[in-house]
Formats: structure tokens, C-alpha cells, sequence
């Protein structure tokens, strides 16, 4: 195990009606709040006039930026800083999604940004100072709401880039899974793939000794796994929704990650999916996952692709090898069977045009061709393209 710092002083406050306590934390940091949120959802579960109504009982000052896209826009967030450097905000409150809260991250730190919102983003790693945040999650997905990352696309230069900031970080995050009984089918699907994605993407990584950190991604995987058809079949099934949103939180702030040095593989080439084509993220990680597994399945990947096959889904078979194979195509038909399309024709991509493109920008925004759990070069990132076709 490598040497790690685990700091996430995230105030989280989980579980049913707790919005009560929403003045008592805004007031912390003072009254002018920029209320973010997306495109309408909070407003058709009631969230929106809820919120309304606290925020004037406590003598909130409040100003709105609403329509943040999925795959959230640099115009948006320069719109938001705007507002911030206008009217002096105190505090920004994310209400919704991954996205939502994304683009609230990036308002924050670039509100005191000297340069253009997006210089910010091209940093990569910005150190500066942000307006405080307070998050309302309605989505399980991304983690955003208790770590110090965000990603922001530009359509116009085709990028989509993930920034981390140590001053990003949410003060507070309210988890109600209540509020995700209403979100959709699809965006349940993706976020849980998301979520599977975000421990696969550190469990698959051959540092030595971190029998902590997998044994507790081990166990997450298995509780989405679990859930995910029941929330699918019950959309208000508490406890489902509930394992979900804190195996979305637990996934990616930093817990199953600490102690590793590797780099992640699916994301930087799903990010290039969205950034070209605008496809919902969790979507486009589990068409890639099963076949970036079978492209990196080698002598060095084996024991810990294995590990995944028994341990995960619970395969008995021998030959190691085999038993693999198995577990990667278990990940595959679990995702079939809750009704992910499973082929980048299915999410609109009916041409190989661009790999070659894609592929080069995956290889040049991250570190897959060095630091992967199996080093990627634009060749093989096109051929795990290729193999979603
Ligand atoms: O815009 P509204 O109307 O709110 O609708 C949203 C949106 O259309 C809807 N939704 C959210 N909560 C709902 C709901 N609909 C009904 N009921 C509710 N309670 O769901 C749609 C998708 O929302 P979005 O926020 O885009 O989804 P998600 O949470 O999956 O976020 C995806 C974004 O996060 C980034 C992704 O790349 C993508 O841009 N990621 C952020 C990460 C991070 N900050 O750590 C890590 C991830 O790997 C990921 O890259
Ligand atoms: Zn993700």
C-alpha cells in the first residue's frame, strides 16, 4: 500500500426530511446564496417550492442560475460567476445531479479566478480560493457531492475535462434518497454504472496490499449490484435508493482509492464519447468496461480480474483464465439484463470516423498510456472503440 492523506471533511447529513437543518448550515457562511439546479426536475418533485419557502423563512437573499446541461457547459458556469461577482454571493447551493453540482463547483473557485472559467478547467488542478458550497444530491452517480472533482464540457473546442480543486470540496451535502425515487429508468441505470465504474476504475490496479481498499470496493460493487434491479422495479423502495446513494458517495471520496498509484482507464475514453457525441456518461462506461477488460486481460491483469470474477460474482471455476472470462462477461450480462444499450450504435455513433481523433485526445488528457492498470496507446483505445460497434 502506498503512503495516502485521507481528508474529506465534508459535513454529511443523510436520510429523510433533514432540510430543516439547511438554514442552520447556510447561515454559517451568510444569506446571499445562489440557488443552481438543472433543467426542471427539482421544480416537478416538489424540491424547488420546499427549498423556496426555507430559504425565505430564514431571511435568504436568493439568486437563481437554472438549465445546467447534463455534461455541464463552460458557459454556464461563467453565467454563474457572473451572478456570484454581481451580487456578492455568500454561498452557492447545487441542487441536483452530478452536473448540477459540477458546474456549482467550477462557479465557486472561478468566481476569484483572475482569468477566463475556462483557463481554470484547462489547469487541471486549481489551488485557489472558492465561494463555499452546499449541495442538495437528487442523482446518485458521480460522488461529486463529498470529493474535490468536477468536469465541464466545451462543446466548441470538443473538450470535456475533469478539474480538481482542493478548495472545490462541498462544505455540506444533503443525501435525502427520497429524492431520487423520481429519476428516470435510464438515468438510474447510468448512475449505477457510474458507480460501478468508479470502483472498478481504482480496483483494477495492481499496486500490492490493498486488501482494505479492494475488500471494500468488492463489497460496494456487490451492494449495487443488489440494489440496482430493485430500485429499478420500485422506484420508491427506500432502502434500495438509499444503499445506492451512499454506495455513490462511499465510491469516489477517496476511500476505495486511497494507498493506490494507478490511473484510471475507462473514464478518460468515455470522456472523449461525451465530449464528441454528448452521450449520458454512466451509459457510455458500461458499453466500454466489459471491453476494455477483455483487451487488457494478459498475465500481468489476470489474479486481480480473477479476484473480481470470485469475488464479485461469485464464480467457482478453476482455471483461472476461464474464470475471468467469466466475470467479465457476468459484468456484461448484468448490464444487458437491466437494459443498458450495450453498443455505441445504440447511443447514436454509427461511425468509426472519429476514433482515431478521440482515442489521441483520451491518450493526451490523461495518463492511460503509462500508468493504466494495463498501459493504453491510441491503437488500443481505438480497437476498444472498434469493439463496441
Ligand atoms: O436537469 P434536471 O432537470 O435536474 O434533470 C436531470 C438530468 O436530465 C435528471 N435528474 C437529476 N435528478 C433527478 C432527475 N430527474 C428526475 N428526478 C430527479 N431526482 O437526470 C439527468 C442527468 O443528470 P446529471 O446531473 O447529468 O447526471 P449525473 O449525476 O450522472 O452527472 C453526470 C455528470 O457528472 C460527471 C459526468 O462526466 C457528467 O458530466 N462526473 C463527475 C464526477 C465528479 N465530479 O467526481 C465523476 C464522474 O466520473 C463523472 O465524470
Ligand atoms: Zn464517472
Amino acid at each position: 500500500m502506498e503512503n495516502f492523506n485521507f481528508y474529506v471533511p465534508t459535513d454529511v447529513r443523510f436520510g429523510k426530511d433533514r432540510l430543516g437543518e439547511l438554514p442552520e448550515v447556510l447561515n454559517e457562511f451568510g444569506k446571499r446564496v445562489l440557488l443552481v439546479y438543472g433543467g426542471g426536475s427539482i421544480k416537478r418533485i416538489g424540491l424547488y417550492d420546499k427549498l423556496m419557502t426555507i430559504l425565505k423563512d430564514n431571511g435568504n437573499e436568493v439568486f437563481e442560475l437554472s438549465g445546467i446541461d447534463p455534461n455541464p457547459r463552460i458557459e454556464s458556469v461563467r453565467e454563474g460567476v457572473a451572478l456570484c461577482r454581481e451580487h456578492q454571493v455568500d454561498v452557492v447551493l447545487a441542487v441536483g445531479g452530478g452536473s448540477v453540482i459540477d458546474c456549482s463547483k467550477v462557479i465557486c473557485g472561478a468566481t476569484f479566478y483572475e482569468k477566463d472559467a475556462w483557463d481554470l478547467v484547462l489547469s487541471r488542478n486549481y489551488a485557489g480560493p472558492a465561494l463555499p458550497l452546499v449541495t442538495i444530491l437528487t442523482l446518485s452517480a458521480t460522488g461529486t457531492e463529498m470529493n474535490r472533482n468536477a468536469v465541464i464540457s466545451n462543446l466548441k473546442t470538443r473538450q470535456k475535462l475533469g478539474i480538481y480543486g482542493k478548495n472545490l470540496l462541498p462544505k455540506a451535502s444533503f443525501l435525502d434518497p427520497q429524492n431520487t425515487y423520481t429519476v428516470s429508468q435510464y438515468q438510474t441505470l447510468a448512475g449505477s454504472a457510474d458507480i460501478l465504474s468508479h470502483l472498478m476504475e481504482q480496483y483494477f490496479d495492481l499496486t500490492p496490499g490493498t486488501e482494505v481498499q479492494d475488500s471494500i470496493a468488492e463489497a460496494l460493487m456487490k451492494t449495487v449490484i443488489q440494489c440496482l434491479p430493485v430500485a429499478l422495479k420500485e422506484p420508491d423502495n427506500y432502502d434500495a435508493r438509499a444503499n445506492l446513494m451512499w454506495a455513490s458517495t462511499l465510491a469516489l471520496n477517496g476511500l476505495p482509492g486511497t494507498g493506490r498509484k494507478g490511473a484510471w482507464s475507462c473514464h478518460p475514453m468515455e470522456h472523449e464519447l461525451s465530449a464528441f457525441y454528448d452521450i449520458t456518461h454512466g451509459i457510455g462506461l458500461a458499453i466500454l468496461t466489459p471491453r476494455w477488460l477483455d483487451h487488457v486481460l494478459n498475465e500481468k491483469t489476470l489474479p486481480k480480474i480473477e479476484r473480481f470474477a470470485r469475488n464479485v460474482w461469485g464464480i467457482t471455476e478453476k482455471d483461472a483464465m476461464t474464470a475471468a472470462k467469466m466475470g467479465i462477461q457476468a459484468l456484461y450480462d448484468f448490464f444487458v439484463l437491466n437494459g443498458v444499450p450495450m453498443t455505441l450504435p445504440a447511443v447514436g455513433i454509427n461511425s468509426e470516423g472519429e476514433f482515431e481523433a478521440m482515442a489521441r485526445q483520451a491518450v493526451d488528457h490523461s495518463t492511460i498510456a503509462t500508468a493504466a492498470f494495463s498501459p493504453l496507446n491510441v491503437e488500443d483505445v481505438v480497437a476498444i472503440y472498434q469493439a463496441c460497434m
